[in-house]
């Protein structure tokens, strides 16, 4: 069968300001959560920090001149609050807007779209001491944030992500702080989640005020799937399905939050004015998807969500302990339609941390798993566009090898190689077998590796 993509569908990639930026204080930036988490003894594995990280803030230009060469057509990115804002809200920092300016009007001369995310996790740390996401404030302080970069950028951006993963940030930032700010709190949670609901609608209302293109919410969907037809087995997967899928997709599209989360946060729920859901329920012009793997959930009685993950001996796992199952992308979008609607989606992250071999003599890095995880997730993908589900982009995780958050270095998701001593950038096999997945429209991928 050809697995030839429609004509359109955009190939790209995608990166995140702190995990490949550096340059933490240059030319008026201000500090994040981020920049004060990394260089808190014992938060970070090895230490290590996003303080030159890919040092991508001197190199963008040479970045952007290799996605050219692998044929990108579209490259997400994601913009640094505290860099355009050093205190959050206030004073705009030119030098800051002047970066992603010239980013930007680099891309364009190479005939790459951006794809602007204006949220991937580095609030600023002037707006933490104020309460960060449990501040209600927040969506306020965002949505100003919003319109001082949907002013100098929309036109030049015609695709705008407003925040990435909500779920990561109010599980990982504020239940079990394994994430800046690091808190493990199981009131603030659900706060967190609808502050940046909140904040979310409160930045796309702004751009139906001033912006010409489109904007999206990016969450992150992870299928559950019962281990047994147990009735509770098929309770536990639904409760993990609400709390991981649901909690930002319902809200956002339809205007609820799904009704098992009263059960799993009980007295910690917090009561909602119900005005709020106005401003969350903002008619967007996409989802943007980011897939990696799934989870097999049986009940646990003395587990968070009474459910546990099931480990599947037969599979594959990824150097991040998640099980390689291409289905789970294809169920994932076809769930998606048949939940919310035939909303335009683009897989805005997929990719897989592998362990990578040295570059050979020949100066080649040999990745086979993941260029194997490639071509399974986008004939996956190809499947779904098939079964009919409007999918119009897709954009590998990651460029290149980035700071994996808390866990460092170690963890390489790059399709190019960086090594972190000389930063010297290297493509993998994946990056070149994904050029030839793009110049072939597709057409590779029923081909044998
Ligand atoms: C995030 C990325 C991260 C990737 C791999 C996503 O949750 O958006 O920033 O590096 O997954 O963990």
């Amino acid at each position: 069968m050809s697995l030839r993509f429609p004509d359109g569908f955009l190939w790209g990639c995608a990166t995140a300001a702190y995990q490949i930026e550096g340059a933490p204080d240059a030319d008026g930036k201000g500090p994040s959560i981020w920049d004060r988490y990394a260089h808190t003894p014992g938060m970070m594995v090895n230490n290590d920090t996003g303080d030159v990280a890919c040092d991508h803030y001197h190199r963008f230009r040479d970045d952007i001149a290799l996605m050219k060469r692998l044929g990108m057509q579209a490259y997400r990115f994601s913009l640094s609050w505290a860099r355009i804002l050093p205190n959050g809200t206030g004073d705009v920092n030119p030098a800051g807007l002047a970066f992603y300016s010239d980013l930007i009007d680099e891309l364009l001369a190479n005939e790459i779209e951006p794809i602007a995310t204006l949220f991937h996790w580095d609030l600023p740390a002037a707006l933490d001491d104020r309460g960060g996401w449990l501040n209600r404030d927040s969506a306020d302080w965002f949505a100003d944030y919003a319109r001082v970069v949907f002013q100098a950028f929309d036109g030049r951006v015609k695709k705008w992500a407003t925040i990435n993963e909500p779920w990561v940030v109010s599980d990982g930032g504020y239940l079990n702080g394994t994430i800046a700010p690091g808190h493990r709190n199981r009131y603030e949670a659900p706060l967190a989640s609808h502050n940046l609901m909140r904040a979310h609608g409160a930045a796309v209302k702004v751009y139906r005020e001033i912006g010409r293109n489109e904007i999206g919410l990016v969450v992150n969907i992870e299928p559950k799937y019962p281990a047994s037809p147990s009735n509770a087995d098929v309770a536990a997967a639904r409760r993990a399905a609400a709390y991981m899928n649901e909690q930002y997709l319902d809200p956002a599209l339809l205007g609820t939050y799904p009704v098992e989360l009263r059960e799993v946060f009980n007295g910690a729920w917090p009561t909602h004015d119900p005005a709020d859901f106005d401003l969350i329920r903002q008619p967007v012009d996409f989802i943007g998807i980011n897939y990696y793997t799934r989870a097999v959930v049986r009940h646990a009685d003395d587990a968070f969500l009474q459910a546990a993950v099931v480990h599947q001996s037969q599979s594959t796992y990824t150097e991040m302990n998640w099980e390689v199952f291409a289905q789970g992308l294809t169920d994932t979008l076809l769930w998606v339609r048949q939940r919310y609607g035939d909303i335009p989606i683009y897989i805005t992250e997929n990719g897989a941390a592998f362990y990578d071999p040295p570059a050979a003599h020949d100066g080649r890095v040999r990745d086979p798993l993941r260029a194997d995880y490639l071509q399974k997730h986008l004939a996956a993908v190809h499947d779904a566009i098939q079964q009919g589900v409007n999918i119009k982009g897709y954009m590998v995780w990651s460029f290149m090898d980035n700071l994996e958050w808390s866990l460092g270095y170690g963890k390489r998701f790059g399709i190019v190689h960086v090594n972190f001593d000389t930063l010297e950038r290297t493509p993998k096999d994946s990056a070149l077998y994904y050029a030839h997945v793009i110049a072939s429209h597709g057409e590779i991928l029923s081909k044998p590796l």
